[in-house]
C-alpha cells in the first residue's frame, strides 16, 4: 500500500476531490495548511489578493491506497490541480506499512 500526500493550491481543491472521487479511492483526508517552496518570500496570488509572506495557504491531502493504484492516483492529482504556475504543489509517495479499520479489525488492503 502507499499513502500519498498532496498540497495543492486552495481554489483547485473541489476539481480534484471531484476528479479522484471517480478514480476508485476510498476515503481521504483534508486539511488546511500553509507553507513555502522553492521561491520562499516570493509573491503569489490567492484568491485575488497578493501574499507576500512566505507561508501561503495550501490545502493537504492524504489519501491511503493498493499498491496497483498509486501511479494513477498521482497522475490525476498532479494533472487536476497543474495551472502551470509556481506553487502548485507537490505530491509525496509513502510506503504505507499497514491499516485498520477500527469498527471491524479488518487489516492491510481489506482496512482501505
Ligand atoms: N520540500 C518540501 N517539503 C515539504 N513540503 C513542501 C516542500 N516543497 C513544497 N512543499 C509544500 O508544497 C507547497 C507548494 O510548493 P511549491 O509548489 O511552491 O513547490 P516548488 O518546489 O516551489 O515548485 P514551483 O517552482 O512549481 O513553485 C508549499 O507551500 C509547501 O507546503
Ligand atoms: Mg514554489
Amino acid at each position: 500500500m502507499k499513502y500519498i500526500t498532496a498540497i495543492i493550491k486552495p481554489f483547485k481543491f473541489t476539481e480534484v476531490k471531484d476528479a479522484l472521487g471517480s478514480a476508485g479511492i476510498s476515503g481521504m483526508t483534508v486539511s488546511e495548511v500553509s507553507g513555502f517552496g522553492r521561491q520562499r518570500g516570493q509573491t503569489e496570488v490567492y484568491r485575488g489578493a497578493e501574499y507576500t509572506s512566505a507561508m501561503l495557504p495550501k490545502i493537504k491531502l492524504e489519501i491511503a491506497v493498493p499498491d496497483g493504484l498509486a501511479e494513477s492516483i498521482v497522475e490525476v492529482i498532479r494533472r487536476t490541480a497543474c495551472n502551470d504556475e509556481i506553487g502548485d504543489g507537490k505530491i509525496f509517495v509513502y510506503e504505507l506499512a499497514d491499516a485498520r479499520r477500527i469498527r471491524t479489525g479488518e487489516q492491510g488492503e481489506l482496512a482501505l
